[in-house]
């Protein structure tokens, strides 16, 4: 563990929002008088009609309810946009920046206003209502913002899939969130590489039960795709016909905004839902404080919009205070490894938000291809979606930032709606490797398995004790998985599925899932979707799937599979499995290393112990642990001798 610790340097506590004593005056506000403290910050956005409940929150065993602001009424597409154009109707909202350096536009307030509104007219147009669901799947392209604003705009709830799932995982998620529509696009760009979106989508359309209803096609490459007559229109066709004015829906506070799909430790992804008002008072806050975003700011978040950082960090926080917002097609070594600083200099960006997979890869291209940027815009950078080891974090700091930007590591779920422990860069002293202090409202506590709560410092499982305005309120249509998933593990707390550390100076140290739940480059996985992705190839009779460490991924997927009888292991096998795995949920799921295993340790009862297949897979067998409940302990020492992960 490093102990190096990083003052606030004396500019940003001078500056920024809060400095540790305003941090350490609000937190405890906060938590005192949540009632108090969220009642004056839902005003940060507009109201149809102002609420005068604030929270009505219960955690309770079989009755959980998450409702906030519950009787007031907004817009988020009001708040992203409109009540903006007075006053910076012509500031740029969204800068976006091709996959292609020569291609880059800005698009303004007043212009992101129109095409929202044209979006949602193209909409209502196809029948879409207040309530019903949109499924998007579409490149990290303008009209992916455009789309989203338009749901929020007329009541359509939106479920982004992000462009490198398959057609499987697409069809399970438009059947199970019952999209009538789904806007995609004919082809994506990355890396100078198409994807076949709209294709995707055909193949998906035959897997729905039904069909799918309207198809709208956004034209981004121009490539040639099949557009069948009734199902399937192009955007920029019906886009003509429309008016760039449609008023912005009345909402209530706890109608829908969204679905995101995630994977959990158990069964298909869940549809995570987060509603209206304190989704968007909770992402605005925190990227306020997290970034300590000031007008005029440019602020730049990696991630794609099919994942919640893209939602809460591209989209809907930034937007709800106005900012200018950086939306980046390509990927971080095309044309160049250099691409990412190229951009920052370009555009002139003062925050940069990504994740540690990211900077791991670049560092091993040294650094070089960074210096050779300026890089002199930077004033803060930011990490998400996995614990970022201290000599990530150092080069990150020492090499990106030139030692003068702090680090903000954001730890925080799909669940969460937004950031929940984070440093803030005018209060908080920064130790490589943690996420350090809850923010404003959060009370974080750490169980041992038997569910006490431990005090000072100490290292067990991470729970919150009580509801934030941002977190999720059901898995879409079945509220008792939600329940069963988060609050049955520990009476009346949320359950994170995190483990961390608390050192003596309150600090937090994520380290990592304590659940069937792997993190690949930020990405969740579940192990159990890619354990029946494999089962259903005909040669596999049975498949464990676990992470092992990954010097850029942070986890990679090991994969132990036993075939069918007169099936026999082989190379070729090994990666036709690889490309069925690909082919069912995406490319993020692809098994790194596959062990062909005779047998899998299982207890007499048949369960398998995955315990010793990760430390295993880890190359840390001497430490395997008591093995003689296996019915059969000989199959261990095959999984050794056959390890595939031998360091
Ligand atoms: C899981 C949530 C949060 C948006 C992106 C991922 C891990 C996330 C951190 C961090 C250590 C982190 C956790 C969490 N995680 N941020 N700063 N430090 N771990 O969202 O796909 O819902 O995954 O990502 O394990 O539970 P997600």
């Amino acid at each position: 563990m490093s102990e190096t610790i990083y003052d606030v340097p004396s500019a940003w506590s001078d500056k920024a929002w809060a400095n540790d004593a305003r941090y350490q005056e609000m937190y405890a506000a906060s938590i005192k008088d949540p009632e108090k403290f969220w009642g004056e910050h839902g005003k940060r956005i507009d109201w149809f009609k102002p609420y005068t409940r604030v929270k009505n929150t219960s955690f309770e065993p079989g009755k959980v309810s998450i409702k906030w602001y519950e009787d007031g009424t907004t817009n988020v597409a009001h708040n992203c946009v409109d009540r903006h154009l007075a006053k910076r109707g012509d500031q740029t909202a969204i800068i976006w920046e091709g996959d292609n350096p020569a291609e880059s536009k800005v698009i303004t307030y007043r212009e992101l206003h129109a095409e929202v509104c044209k979006f949602a007219n193209v909409l209502k147009a196809h029948g879409v209502e207040k309530g019903d669901r949109v499924t998007i799947y579409l490149p990290m392209i303008p009209e992916a913002a455009y789309a989203m604003l338009a749901c929020a705009r007329i009541g359509a709830v939106h479920s982004v899939v992000f462009g490198g799932f398959s057609p499987d995982s697409l069809a399970s998620r438009i059947e199970d969130s019952d999209s009538k529509i789904v806007v995609t696009a004919d082809e994506g760009l990355r890396g100078g590489r198409t994807v076949p979106l709209k294709k995707n989508v055909d193949s998906a359309n035959d897997k729905v039960k039904g069909g799918i209803g309207t198809v709208i096609v956004v034209r981004r490459t121009g490539g040639n795709v099949a557009m069948q007559a009734g199902r399937d229109v192009w955007y920029h066709d019906e886009a003509a016909k429309v008016s760039a004015d449609c008023p912005a829906v009345e909402m209530n506070a706890e109608d829908p905004l969204f679905l995101l799909y995630t994977s959990g430790s158990t069964g298909k992804p869940k549809g995570v839902l987060h509603t209206t008002a304190g989704y968007l008072v909770y992402t605005a806050i925190t990227h306020q404080y997290v970034f300590d975003y000031h007008d005029g700011d440019i602020y730049w978040c990696t991630a794609d919009v099919g994942w919640v950082t893209g939602h809460s960090y591209i989209l809907y926080g930034p937007l709800a205070n106005g900012a200018t917002t950086l939306m980046f097609e390509g990927i971080p070594t095309y044309p160049s490894i250099s691409r990412f600083w190229e951009v920052i200099d370009k555009h002139k960006v003062n925050t940069f938000y990504t994740a540690p997979t990211a900077i791991r890869s670049l560092m091993g291209a040294g650094e070089e291809p960074v210096k050779k940027t300026s890089r002199a815009s930077l004033r803060l950078l930011g990490s998400v979606g996995e614990p970022i080891n201290p000599e990530a974090w150092e080069w990150y700091h020492r090499v990106v930032g030139d030692r003068r930007c702090p680090i903000v590591d954001t730890w925080w779920q799909t669940e969460t709606g937004g950031i929940l422990i984070t440093p803030l860069p005018g209060a908080t002293r920064l130790k490589p490797g943690s996420a350090t202090r809850p923010f404003f409202g959060i009370r974080p506590e750490i169980l041992d398995a038997e569910g006490k709560v431990l005090e000072g410092a100490c290292e067990g499982n991470l729970v919150i004790a009580d509801s934030w305005p941002g977190q999720m309120r059901t898995v879409y249509g079945d509220h008792q998985r939600f329940m069963d998933t988060y609050f049955a593990t520990y009476a009346n707390k949320y359950f994170t599925g995190d483990g961390s550390r608390r050192d003596a100076d309150g600090y937090y140290w994520i380290t990592g899932r304590v659940d069937d739940v792997i993190n690949v480059s930020g990405h969740r996985m579940g192990t159990a979707e890619v354990e029946s992705a494999l089962v259903a190839h005909p040669s596999v009779s049975e498949a464990a799937v676990v992470g092992y460490p990954h010097d850029i991924k942070g986890q990679g997927i090991y994969a132990y599979v036993t075939l069918m009888t007169g099936e026999s292991p082989s190379e070729d096998l090994r990666k036709e499995l690889v490309a069925y795995v690909r082919n069912e949920i995406g490319p993020i799921a692809s098994p790194d290393l596959i062990q062909f295993a005779p047998g899998l340790p299982k207890t007499r009862s048949g369960k398998i112990m995955r315990r010793i297949l990760r430390k295993i897979a880890e190359d840390e067998f001497g430490a395997l642990g008591d093995t003689s409940t296996l019915a059969d302990p000989a199959v261990v020492d095959d999984l050794i001798e056959n390890r595939q992960n031998k360091r």
